[in-house]
Parts: C-alpha cells; structure tokens; sequence
C-alpha cells in the first residue's frame, strides 16, 4: 500500500486509493485500466440506472445552460415543481396524490428535515410536548450529529455520544440474530411490540415520531423487516397519535423491486424520507415526502417548514432526477430489480451458503447482503480485530468485484457483513460473474483465516 495523499482527506489514512478515470454501465475502470463491477452501486447503494447514461447529464447541462442557481427565497424553479408533482403521483398508498414534496440534498437532510417535518408538525397543532423521536438499534439514518445520535450504528456514535439528545432505541428486527432470541413461527413480532412499551414508558404525550428503514442497509448488511412488522408498527402509532418516518434513502425508486420499500407492507407511512436512486448518483438530491395532514397545521398557521439549505431544489439536480425517474421507467428498472434480485439471492444461497464462513444469505430486490461468522452452528461471529469483512472487501477488489463491508451485527462491533446492491440494469451473466468472484474471494478469506 502506498501512502496516503498529501491533500486530500479520504476515508482510510492507511494506504492510497486508486483513482478512478471512467465508468459505464455496471462497470468502473481505474486510470491503470483495470474493470471492476460496482457491486454496490457506490457507496452503497446508489446507483440505480447503471454508469454513464448520457441522457441524464445531457439534461443536467440544458438546465444548467438555462440556469443553476438563483436566489430560492425569492422564486420558485418550474423544474423543482414538476419532480414534485411526478413524486407525489408515484407516492405509495394514501400519499399518493395526496402529499407534498420538500427537496433538499443529501440523505442526511431529507431523515433530519422528516423529523423536523414531525416536530413541527406537533407544535403547529399546540402538542407542545411531543419531542422525542423513537429509533432502532443498528439503524442508520444519516451523519450529522443529530442524526448521528438518532442513528444506531454503535461505532459511528463512539466518540460523539456526550453530544447527542437522549433518544430511546428499541432493537431491530432481524431474524437471523433476534434480539429476543425467538423464533419467527412463536415470536408475534415482539421486535414490534417493543415499540408499544417504549412509548408508554416515555410517555406518549412526549413522542413525536418513529424512524425506521423498511431493509435496513449499512448497518445490518441488508436486514429486511419480517413480514407484518409494518403492520404492528403502523398500528401502534396510529394508537398513541405517533407519526411514522419511513427512511426510504437507500430503497426508495426501486432498489427492492417495488417502488417504494414500505409498499411491501401494505402500510403508508406519515412522512418519506428518501434520495440516493432518486438520481442514481449523478448529482445529490434527496426529498422529504409527506401526507398533505402532515403539512396542514403548517399551512394553517402560515407557519413556513423551519428547515432549509442554501442549495434546496436545485434545478440542475431536479433535471437529473427527472432524467433519471425517464430512465427508470422506460426501462421497466423496478419489475427488473424484483427478477433480477431473486436470481441474485438465488446464485448466493447456492455458491455462497455452502462456504463454512457464510452464515446467513439475505436480502429483497437487488440489495443483498451476507454474513460471515466463525461457527456456523452457533452464529459466534469473528474477533473484530480480524477485520473479516474488510479483509473480504480487498480480495474482491484485486478480483474486480466493489463490495462494501458492514460490521456491528452482534452487537454494534462484533458480527462481518457484506452488502451488495449492483445497479437495478444488471443481468444475469454479470450478477454470474459477481457471485463467481465472491466465491472465489470467501474461499481466500477462509484460507487466510485458517
Ligand atoms: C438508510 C439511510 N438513511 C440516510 C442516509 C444518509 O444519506 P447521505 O449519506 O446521503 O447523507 C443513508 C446513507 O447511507 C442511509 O443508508
């Protein structure tokens, strides 16, 4: 490994990055010309319509030619207004129609602008002492220092704890290593039902909301809620005049084979936060979507929604998204993403599960993920001073395959996961050839190991 560079702050200080110089399709090349598969279509799970589609900076480039930038406090952008309106006719369930579209810039300011979203929604209706927003344990919702703190990734918490408001986590829904140690068949969803408790212990007069991604992603490499955990969840907050945040920034616009994650259980959220497929990466934009009751007591009281960032509905970002969502649906990318992730989860139960490291294969659409443990039997996870994961991911990457390595199932540290989620127009040759490469790279790992 060579040293790292002298200017530039890259995530990693212990080794150079090679550069990349261009990428098409499914594929990146670096500047010494060697192919790699993006298998998790960036990090992570980004890149929806594939590399290179020139229709997407063409548009980008018109509207930049028209303008980019103007001052936002005083017009509107027609641009911005018509992904809202095409946002809100995709919208799942009773939203659809029916809802309002905030655009801003990253993943992290669409979750913290939903929960402003929620908290003001309380206040607008004089519930003043609705605050506290309910998360999960092993969840990751962005990376500010609120949402940092809201988030339940242990590791990115560490050194940024003392700073963070007190916000209760209940455990997350992940059958493979159950918190509460059930069994699907007997456990009546208890991973929901805790949210009923916690609310009644923080009392309910005090919470504004819960937050939830529908397949939790970096944190748990690739979990999906159980069947009917929506369900429970929306039932409770319903019940104790709690809104429910979906966080749809890696699943919304296909990524699991449904427009929308949460549709696959049959529930609509309160409010949608959402962005990465959005633009597939082209250009940073995310939106905040939400029920027209939600914004109601805003417009009611002429109350403005107290958030905002300097580049909100930028024009050239919104042209791209439009680009974009064109692409998406001209290429049937989300019917594609449901067939083409089950020939994924299929090709890695029967080349990856059979490995003595894999113990467990999991995922919906194309975002897939693997976990890899010391004992098959009884799930003990590897010595996180082993780096498993990671290790993983740098014997992929000499064999051309971007993967992107989780660790914390066990416990926020301990537990080595992989994550995958290849753009929505791989086929199936190519997710052959990703999984060929994983396979091969496990049985180096194990060699390693041994
Ligand atoms: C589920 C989820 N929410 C929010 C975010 C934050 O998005 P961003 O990195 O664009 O701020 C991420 C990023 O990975 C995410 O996976």
């Amino acid at each position: 490994m060579t040293e790292p560079h002298a200017y530039a702050v890259h995530r990693s200080w212990d080794r150079d990055y090679h550069i990349i110089e261009r990428t098409e399709g499914v594929y990146l090349y670096d500047t010494a010309g060697k192919r790699y598969i993006d298998g998790t279509g960036g990090s992570s799970v980004v890149v929806s319509i594939g590399h290179g589609v020139k229709e997407v900076p063409a548009a980008m480039h018109r509207q930049a030619e028209e303008f980019s930038f103007y001052p936002a406090h005083a017009f509107s952008n027609q641009v911005f207004r018509d992904l809202s309106e095409r946002i809100v006719k995709m919208a799942p369930g009773t939203m659809r129609g029916n809802a309002k579209v905030w655009i801003t810039c990253t993943g992290t300011d669409a979750t913290d602008d939903a929960i402003r979203l929620a908290r003001q929604y309380w206040v607008e209706k004089d519930v003043m002492s609705k605050y506290v927003v309910i998360t999960r344990w092993q969840a990751f919702h962005g990376n500010n220092i609120a949402i940092a703190g809201y988030s339940g990734i242990t590791g990115r918490r560490s050194i940024f704890q003392p700073m963070f408001v007190d916000s209760p986590h209940i455990p997350p829904a992940f059958c493979y290593r159950c918190p509460f140690e059930m069994e699907r068949a007997t456990c009546r969803l208890k991973c929901a039902r805790v949210l009923e408790t916690t609310i009644r212990q923080v009392g309910a007069e005090n919470v504004a909301a819960f937050i939830a991604e529908p397949v939790v992603g970096a944190a748990l490499g690739v979990a999906p809620a159980p069947d009917g955990y929506f369900e429970v969840i929306r039932d409770i907050c319903d019940r104790y005049d709690v809104l429910f945040i979906i966080d749809e920034v890696m699943t919304g616009f296909g990524r699991i084979g449904t427009t929308w994650g949460i549709e696959q259980w049959g529930v609509t959220p309160d409010i949608i936060a959402t962005a990465k497929g959005i633009t597939s990466g082209y250009t940073p934009l995310s939106a905040v979507l939400a029920h027209n009751d939600i914004w109601q007591p805003l417009i009611d009281n002429n109350s403005p929604f107290k958030a905002g960032h300097t580049l909100n509905a930028n024009a050239v970002s919104c042209a791209g998204a439009m680009a974009v969502l064109d692409y998406l649906e001209e290429n049937d990318l989300v019917e594609r993403s449901a067939a083409m992730g089950a020939y994924l989860l299929e090709q890695m139960r029967a080349k990856l599960l059979p490995h003595p490291t894999v113990g467990d294969v999991r995922g919906r659409g194309l975002m897939a993920g693997f976990e890899l443990v010391a004992d098959k039997v009884t799930k003990e996870p590897f010595d996180p001073a082993l780096h498993v994961s990671k290790r993983l991911e740098d014997i992929a990457f000499e064999r051309g395959l971007i993967t992107y390595p989780c660790t914390g199932s066990v416990d926020g540290y301990a537990g080595d996961m992989t994550l995958l989620a290849p753009p929505l127009i791989i086929t199936c040759e190519q997710i052959d050839e990703m999984v060929d490469i994983l396979d091969a790279s496990i049985g180096e790992l194990e060699a390693q190991l041994a």
